[in-house]
Formats: C-alpha cells, sequence, structure tokens
C-alpha cells in the first residue's frame, strides 16, 4: 500500500503544476458521461496513468475519464479506480477541485475496498488517506506531511443539498427544509471533494445527491466517486447510505453505473434513513 500512497502523493503534485499552469481549453473528446473532457482532465488522466504504471502493486486501473478498465501489472493485487479531477469545470472559476480514488484488493467491488483517497486542489493542497482511520496530509515545501486524524462528531451543522431542486421528490425538498429550519447551513459549492471535505473537517453535516426526476440514479457514479467517500465516511465514524442502505453494501454494473448517496454524521443520517423509509 506504501507504494500506491507514494504513487498518488507524485501525482498529486504534478496535478497542481498542471491546475496551475495549464491552458484549460475544451478538447474535443467527451468522457464516459457524456461529459465534454478538458484538456486538462485528459493531462490529469494521464498523469495517474504514468504514475500508476510504475507501482508492480497495481493490477488493474479504471478511469472516470475512460471507457475500459486497464491492465497493468499481471501479478499485482490492487484495483484501483479513480477520478483524476473531479469537478474539472470549476477550475475556470477558480474554486477547489479534487481527485479520488478508491483501491480495491483482487477486484472492483465496494466489498473489496480495501482503503480509499482523496486529494482537494484549494488554496492549499490537502489529502486525505482512508485505511483503518481517516488520515489528514497537507502539501508542504514539496512534501505531504501528517496534520491529524479524521474524526465525524454525532450531529455537525453544514448542508450540501445536490441536485437540481426543480426535480427531487417532495419528501426530499421537505426533508433538506426541515434541516435548514433546524439551523443547518448551506455549504454547496458544486464541487463534490471540497463539499465532502469541509463536512468531513468541520465536524459534520450532510452532504445529499438523490434520485431526481430526470436522475432517478442520482449523478455520481459509484466507482469514481460514492464508493471511495463511503469509505473514508464510514472509516471517519460517520454513515454513507442511498436513502436506507449502505453504500458500500452496493453492487454495481457498468464501472460507470450512479448511485444515490447520503453522506453524513449519524445524527442526519438517521433522519435520511427514517425519511426514505417511509417514503421512498
Ligand atoms: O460529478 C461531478 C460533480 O461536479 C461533483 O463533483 C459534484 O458534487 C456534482 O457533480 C455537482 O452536481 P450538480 O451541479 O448537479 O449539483
Amino acid at each position: 500500500m506504501r507504494d500506491i500512497f507514494d504513487a498518488i502523493q507524485r501525482s498529486a503534485k504534478r496535478i497542481k503544476e498542471a491546475i496551475d499552469v495549464k491552458d484549460i481549453g475544451y478538447s474535443q473528446q467527451e468522457n464516459s458521461s457524456g461529459e465534454t473532457q478538458l484538456e486538462l482532465d485528459i493531462r490529469c488522466d494521464m498523469i495517474i496513468e504514468e504514475e500508476f504504471s510504475k507501482v508492480n502493486s497495481i493490477h488493474t486501473i479504471a478511469s472516470e475519464e475512460k471507457t475500459h478498465e486497464e491492465l497493468l501489472h499481471e501479478d499485482g493485487a490492487y484495483f484501483i479506480a479513480y477520478d483524476p479531477l473531479d469537478g474539472s469545470s470549476l477550475v475556470d472559476v477558480n474554486l477547489s477541485v479534487g481527485s479520488i480514488f478508491g483501491i480495491y484488493k483482487g477486484g472492483f467491488g465496494s466489498e473489496k475496498m480495501v482503503a480509499a483517497c482523496y486529494v482537494v486542489y484549494g488554496p492549499r493542497v490537502e489529502m486525505v488517506f482512508a485505511e483503518n482511520k481517516t488520515k489528514l496530509y497537507l502539501l508542504q515545501g514539496g512534501d505531504f506531511e501528517f496534520v491529524k486524524e479524521i474524526r465525524l462528531n454525532e450531529k455537525g451543522k453544514l448542508m450540501a443539498p445536490g441536485g437540481t431542486q426543480q426535480n427531487w421528490a417532495a419528501y426530499h425538498k421537505e426533508m433538506i427544509d426541515g434541516f435548514f429550519a433546524e439551523g443547518y447551513r448551506l455549504r454547496y459549492s458544486g464541487g463534490m471533494v471540497p463539499d465532502l471535505h469541509q463536512i468531513l473537517l468541520k465536524g459534520g453535516g450532510l452532504f445529499s445527491y438523490p434520485g431526481t426526476s430526470d436522475k432517478p440514479e442520482g449523478k455520481l457514479r459509484r466507482l469514481f466517486e460514492v464508493f471511495p467517500f463511503a469509505y473514508i465516511y464510514e472509516k471517519s465514524g460517520g454513515e454513507a447510505i442511498d436513502g436506507q442502505q449502505r453504500l458500500l453494501s452496493l453492487g454495481y454494473g457498468h464501472i460507470h453505473d450512479t448511485a444515490i448517496c447520503f453522506f453524513g454524521s449519524n445524527y442526519e443520517t438517521n433522519r435520511v434513513k427514517e425519511v426514505y423509509a417511509k417514503n421512498a
């Protein structure tokens, strides 16, 4: 695992440089989710692929930017699914973005997940790596330094409600309104990594991306976004559910499958379970 941890750190430093200097003009290609790929997305994908290719313990990689998995080392034990630059359209407006990594042993699938990691590129570059515990690292003077272990409180104060509100179910809207009526504060940038990072570091709250009338299965991708954050939230003492079940109990059919998702501290996710058990 140490060699993977090091490869992610090398990738993160190179991606930070690419974000700082790269012209972010649109490429002509679309990714597997039909989004126009930025040249920056492609560059970040190449960086990670190059760094992972040097690690013999990695068997196969799957990138959010590619249609198919790619075999790297026949004898490797680990399978890594990653989103090289999540929320990349936010670079244009100078908001924070991130890279997300789900690390599996013996094949992809939530039950095989053994670690997860993300990197936030904001005013500072930070990395969160969860194996048995969730640990925060800060890029300082060219190296990632350990800062602290992250634990969620039982209840938080922040609310990050994703999806187009017009297309929410009435019971979902009522639930979110209920949280705001209790005093929760809105914190939603449209970047999954910084939005979930903020909730983790500020002690708790709820990030939601529900099923909507236009996207009944949500928007966020199981392998590249949902499972890694589910793992990180659980290891931090929180919960990650699809309304009722643990996200990490869900399977996947295609590598680009999405899931309805809620990540948060226990008070908020218990409320989601109550509401969704009655309505969904
Ligand atoms: O999957 C890409 C992404 O940009 C996530 O980072 C973010 O949480 C989500 O989409 C935002 O979606 P929406 O704009 O529909 O709320």
